[in-house]
């Protein structure tokens, strides 16, 4: 999907591993119930169905996790589950803290399933007097300013953002200063990395624009134009999240069948730093823009 073109190479291990990793969770659901239904073995064919994708993809993605496969058998659905959860880490079972319990985070905090995924969220944080002191499903909800106290005393290295875009930094930077070291945020805003922290962005408005482009995309016929993206593979546009462009648009190139319109190539830094990251989109400079922004102008460029 992505060409040199004398440029930077995007590929590396590390991108790989996160579009399987991010698989992940889909076969354990799968398996699970393949599981509960009583049955031993499944093959890399039919776990391909179910997901939707190719049978060569799901054996690559599993390769990963070093159990084999028996030939005409596949793979023991026990053994399988027990390895991906070994590498990705929810065999132990991890806690973390929440903040912001808005609607968005309230329904996280009422979310079953993260039981599934060994999740467990001991402490909730907002603002608002009337929640600080109450609980939701049996997690506490503190006060803001207690957020360092609690996560210090609790130990908690992931955190959870469910809070608007204005609000961000300044909490994720509270939450870093407490120790935390992997926050999962759900605000559309980009969080200043600091070394050391990860940072998994979920942004539900780039979901949305992929799929009213692909209905968009059932009702027009493929387009004929050409678009080229440059993405700046310089490091400080690479710390400042240019990487959350190369995930997305491969995902996206894929998912719309827009392998011959869109050239996607890396480039080194141009200097134009401060405001990264940076893509270049049919010569034009686009700086920190969203995943939703970029889904635009995309369409935009297709129906020109
Ligand atoms: S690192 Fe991207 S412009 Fe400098």
């Amino acid at each position: 999907m992505i060409t040199r073109k004398n440029k930077t190479s995007l590929r590396n291990p590390a991108m790989n591993s996160r579009a399987t990793v991010g698989r992940f969770p889909s076969y354990l659901f799968i398996l699970r119930e393949m599981s509960r239904s009583g049955f031993e073995y499944i093959s890399a064919t039919v776990l391909a169905e179910h997901v939707g994708i190719e049978s060569i993809s799901v054996r690559k993605d599993l390769a990963i996790t070093g159990v084999v496969g028996k030939p005409k058998i596949g793979f023991h659905v026990e053994s399988l589950i027990k390895a991906i959860e070994e590498y990705i880490g929810w065999d132990q079972g991890i806690e973390a803290i929440l903040v912001g319990v808005g609607s968005l985070g309230s329904a996280l905090l009422n979310y079953d399933h993260f039981h599934d995924h060994k999740i467990r969220l001991v402490a909730g944080f907002d603002v608002k007097e009337s929640l600080i002191g109450t609980n939701i499903k049996g997690t506490p909800i503190y006060s803001i300013d207690q957020l360092g106290e609690v996560v210090k005393k609790l130990g908690v290295k992931l955190g959870v953002i469910a809070l608007p875009p204005s609000e961000v930094s300044k909490v994720a930077a509270a939450m870093m200063d407490s120790g935390i070291v992997g926050i999962w945020s759900f605000a559309p805003a980009i969080i200043p990395p600091r070394k050391g922290v990860v940072i998994q962005y979920e942004d539900i408005a780039s979901g949305l624009a992929i799929l009213s482009m692909q209905v968009k995309r059932q009702e027009n016929p493929k387009p004929k134009v050409k678009i080229e993206m440059s993405i700046c593979m310089g490091s400080s546009c690479f710390s400042r999240g240019g990487t959350k462009y190369i995930t997305f648009l491969e995902e996206y190139i894929k998912e719309n069948d827009l392998s011959d319109v869109v050239d996607l190539i890396g480039n080194r830094c141009t200097g134009n730093c401060t405001g990264g990251p940076n893509i270049t989109i049919n010569g034009v400079l686009y700086q920190n823009i969203t995943s939703a922004e970029l889904v635009g102008i995309i369409e935009t460029k297709l129906n020109e």
